[in-house]
């Protein structure tokens, strides 16, 4: 028998190592933690580890991919562009939600707010420009600046958890192509006030100026229709021209599994023509033909009318953060998205989550989202869950 030839190591794509190194703790969290081990169908667990669905979905989310997958001509499955019919979906909700006067051929779908956001970073960046992020972030922000070979740069949020205008103004160089927004945010549950977005607004128009470029605003409006307390959604796009807004179905209905999302260019956007073209040859090239499948392009219009139930994820939300108090955890009452953000009552994070793993209840620990001595908990978990839970955080928290 033939000796095999030794194995040549793997070399891997210097954005994947840096990734890999940057993902770490939530590489940790998904292949090491309790909550990875556990056998997922078992009915004790009470998941609240991720924004995924721990109820049946929508039924007429599911009548409406039955119907639009039933082929009424030869093109129905040809391949699928930017298709008029989806686009003019998309642009009517943002229209009659908003009452500003987006227009359909400014909507780039995208399979989610993931190609989203790589499509907003990827047309505006070069190997070595600045992309700037605020934390705590949404997990993977920082892994998508890499994949375009540009810079993350990370500004903390203060105390009040608000965006820091001056950080960020700061933080701003000759490099600077763009920076991320997430309000609704994701991990703290903040919406940012008008204010605040209004003065980010002239602060980027200043480093515009001074950089001879544009320094876009990727608005990341994934929970912008999870909003508490009868608030109104005011988008940071309004207030700043050189803005794309990025948005993904995957909240409003609860199916992150079933890609559906758009990039929309502001009414005010300057040069529209050549910014549309970039983005679309961009949707083909770096995500590798990047658009939503067929029957998701026809099924949009039936499902951007569609929501979960928010008053009674806010019912949740309430029953939670006045039990949670209750027990002493210190938290704050988010304004929106699915999440709440205790600060852990032992200092470490990870230890605290594994010790709530032991009886079943699975948090995300804060650490994953830059986030230390705190942890996040999904309200997406159900009500039974919820319930079952509440003595386990009581416990622990007594000590
Ligand atoms: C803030 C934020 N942005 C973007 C995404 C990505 O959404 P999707 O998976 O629907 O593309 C998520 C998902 O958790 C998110 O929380």
């Amino acid at each position: 028998m033939s000796d095999q030839p030794a194995a040549i190591p793997h070399r891997y794509a210097g954005s994947i190592d840096a990734i890999i190194q940057s993902q770490g703790p939530l590489l940790r969290f998904f292949t090491e933690s309790a909550w990875s081990r556990r056998d997922a169908a078992d009915p004790s667990n009470a998941d609240f580890v991720a924004g995924n669905p721990q109820e049946m979905v929508m039924p007429e989310f599911v009548e409406s991919i039955r119907r639009w997958a039933t082929p009424k001509d030869k093109d129905w499955y040809a391949y699928k562009f930017n298709e008029p019919y989806a686009q003019d979906a998309a642009a009517a909700g943002l229209r009659e939600r908003r009452g500003i006067a987006f227009e359909p051929e400014d909507i780039s779908l995208t399979d989610g707010g993931f190609a989203g956001l790589v499509l907003a970073i990827r047309t505006v960046t070069d190997p070595g420009d600045e992309v700037i992020f605020v934390s705590p972030p949404w997990f993977f922000y920082e892994a998508i600046i890499l994949t375009a070979l540009a810079r993350p740069v990370r500004v903390r949020v203060k105390d009040t958890w608000d965006l820091d205008v001056d950080a960020i103004s700061a933080a701003i160089t000759a490099r600077t192509r763009a920076i991320i927004v997430n309000s609704p945010n994701n991990p703290t549950g903040r919406v940012y006030p008008i204010e605040t977005l209004s003065r980010l607004a002239e602060s980027l128009i200043e480093a515009s100026e001074r950089n001879g470029r544009p320094v876009y605003l990727i608005s990341d409006e994934a929970y912008s229709r999870i909003l508490f307390d009868d608030g109104r959604f005011r988008s940071p796009t309004e207030f700043y021209p050189y803005s794309f807004l990025v948005y993904t179905y995957g909240k409003q209905l609860l199916t992150p599994g079933q890609r559906l999302g758009y990039v929309a260019l502001p009414p005010q956007m300057p040069d529209k023509d050549s910014l549309r073209t970039a983005l679309f040859l961009g949707q083909l090239a770096f995500g590798g033909h990047g658009v939503p499948n067929a029957v998701m392009q026809r099924a949009l219009g039936d499902l951007d009318p569609l929501c979960i139930d928010v008053k009674g994820l806010q019912r949740r939300r309430d029953r939670m953060v006045d039990a949670l108090r209750s027990f002493g955890y210190d938290v704050r009452t988010p304004e929106g998205t699915f999440y709440l953000l205790p600060k852990s009552p032992i200092e470490d994070d990870v230890a605290f989550t594994a010790q709530l793993a032991l009886d079943q209840v699975f948090v995300l620990p804060g650490t994953v989202v830059e986030m230390p001595g705190y942890f996040r908990i999904s309200l997406t978990g159900n009500d039974d869950m919820v319930e079952r839970s509440l003595p386990v955080f009581e416990k622990i928290a007594r000590g």
